[in-house]
């Protein structure tokens, strides 16, 4: 294995092809397969496998795109290829931003499967025969459109025949091009520049290899251990496919960490995801983007987590989040939708048709049932009847609702924000609470007033139901 190929080797991705077969208005290195874009998948291949400084050429198109913006980092820099002149003159367009490396690993966009370690094999092989060029290739059933690798008698790699070009002996031979190549920078350099344009007029990569070999140099392949890492995107049925192969070395791998999942067909996980021990997910669920679950929790089914984090022991059934945060222990559904900003507390009940935004919700609160809680804090143990909503919203701006603790709020209460409502305060079913309620104190009506001489005896986080319905407490007290 070479040492620390992040000093030596620079990555050079070639993303700046026109991608015509996805009959697409966004660059195809932009389509996605698992929760990152083609081309942050060639990205997180090249820097698994140790490669720090990498190379993007894109089209005009792709460079002003915002999302190729975003997705860069401090080792990466984007050359613009002007025209799609094929990829030796894609390659070549990087030759003034490779830092003066002496190693390139360039690889095509569009090869989303290859594994870090194949590449780490691949640098292994080039340097230790002392090649020129290694190539990555497949061995089988070759995929449409391929180039065709072809062998001398001695089994050494002598040309490559792209598809187009190639006759009935060429079009048998069943070991193809995966477009994943190292190469000594200055042999590069040097055989790109004397390569003549094809029919189409392009200049290929592939053909400086023949041009390598007829100058005596030594040209070496890696055959990928599996065909499923050599699947390309060049049209929507292999994107789909590609995304296929990967969701399933996903689900693979967190059943083999500890994860239980009870129909692993149906259970769609992103590349960055994080889950925790002894979690179960169960069908029909999506974890998508950054999202992370904790130990021993229980997702699905028939939920989708976006960007959401969910701690130890939460359940979440039937439900829909994004960018939240659901605590220990929190159970959440069915039938709830978090949205960015909710953040959900650790014992809390969000029970069904129940609806949270950009709100905090404390240790133990409940929201059992239907309810809109919007730009809202709602302290420990506070009870959020059934049919409860924060008018958080005039017409033009956004107001906070502040729910201290262990207050009971009525079923059907409508709380008019901007408005606090104190600890251990009540309000009664059906309430329009348009001004602030004091700790303790119980208001009801329309609009709601303090009831003289009811304090709430008992603000508790127990209750007999958690409807919310004020009625049931008072008979009992
Ligand atoms: C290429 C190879 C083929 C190989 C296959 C495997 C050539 C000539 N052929 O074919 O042997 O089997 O990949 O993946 O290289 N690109 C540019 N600028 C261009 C043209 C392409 O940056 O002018 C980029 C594309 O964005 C893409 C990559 O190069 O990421 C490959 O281009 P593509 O057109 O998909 O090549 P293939 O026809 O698949
Ligand atoms: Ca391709």
């Amino acid at each position: 294995m070479t040492s620390n190929p992040g000093n030596r080797w620079v990555g050079v991705i070639l993303a700046a092809g026109a991608g015509s077969r996805m009959r697409s208005s966004l660059p195809k290195p932009l389509h996605g397969l698992c929760g990152r874009t083609l081309l942050e998948q060639a990205t997180w291949i090249l820097r698994e496998a140790g490669i720090e400084r990498i190379v993007v050429v894109a089209s005009p198109m792709l460079a002003a795109d915002p999302r190729l913006s975003a997705a860069t980092d401090d080792g990466m820099t984007i050359v613009v290829q002007s025209e799609p002149l094929g990829t030796g003159h894609a390659l070549l367009s990087a030759s003034g931003s490779t830092g003066g490396a002496s190693h390139l690993l360039v690889a095509n966009a569009d090869m989303p499967l290859i594994t870090p370690g194949t590449v780490q094999t691949m640098l292994a092989t080039h340097v230790d025969a002392g090649a020129a060029i290694t190539l990555l290739t497949g061995k089988g059933d070759v995929p449409e459109g391929f180039g065709r690798v072809r062998r001398g008698p001695d089994g050494q790699v002598i040309e490559i025949v792209e598809q187009v070009d190639a006759d009935e002996a060429a079009l048998a031979i069943d070991e193809f091009n995966a477009g994943y190549y190292c190469m000594d920078a200055d042999v590069a350099w040097d055989l790109l520049v004397g390569l003549k344009p094809s029919a189409k007029g392009e200049i290929y990569i592939t053909d400086a290899i023949a041009a390598a070999v007829a100058d005596g140099r030594r040209v070496t392949a890696v055959i990928a251990p599996d065909l499923s890492e050599v699947i390309g995107v060049n049209d929507r049925t292999e994107l789909a496919a590609a995304d296929a192969v990967l969701r399933a070395r996903i689900r693979r791998r967190w059943m083999l960490d500890g994860v239980t999942m009870t129909d692993p067909d149906t259970t769609y996980i992103d590349s960055e995801v994080m889950i925790g021990r002894d979690t179960t997910i169960k069908p029909n669920t999506h974890l998508l983007g950054s999202t992370s679950v904790g130990a021993d929790a229980m997702i699905g089914p028939g939920t989708v987590l976006e960007d959401t984090v969910v701690g130890d022991g939460a359940r979440v059934v039937s439900s829909h989040a994004e960018s939240a945060t659901i605590g220990d222990r929190a159970t959440v559904g069915p039938f709830s939708h978090l949205r960015p900003g909710a953040v959900i507390g650790p014992d809390v009940h969000v029970g069904n048709y129940a609806e949270v935004k950009d709100s905090v919700i404390g240790p133990g609160a409940k929201i059992g049932h239907f309810s809109y809680v919007g730009d809202t804090t709602v302290g420990a143990g506070a009870n959020i009847g059934a049919g409860t909503v924060t008018c958080n919203y005039d017409g033009d701006v956004k107001h906070q609702t502040h729910i201290g603790e262990n207050a009971f709020i009525g079923s059907g209460s409508m709380l008019v924000a901007p408005l606090s409502i104190g600890p251990g305060a009540s309000t009664g079913a059906g309430s329009v609470v348009t001004r602030d309620v004091a700790p303790g104190i119980l208001v009801a009506g329309v609009p709601a007033r303090p009831i003289p001489g009811r304090k709430r005896s008992h603000p508790t986080t127990e209750g007999p139901s958690s409807s919310g319905d004020i009625r049931s407490r008072e008979k009992r007290q």
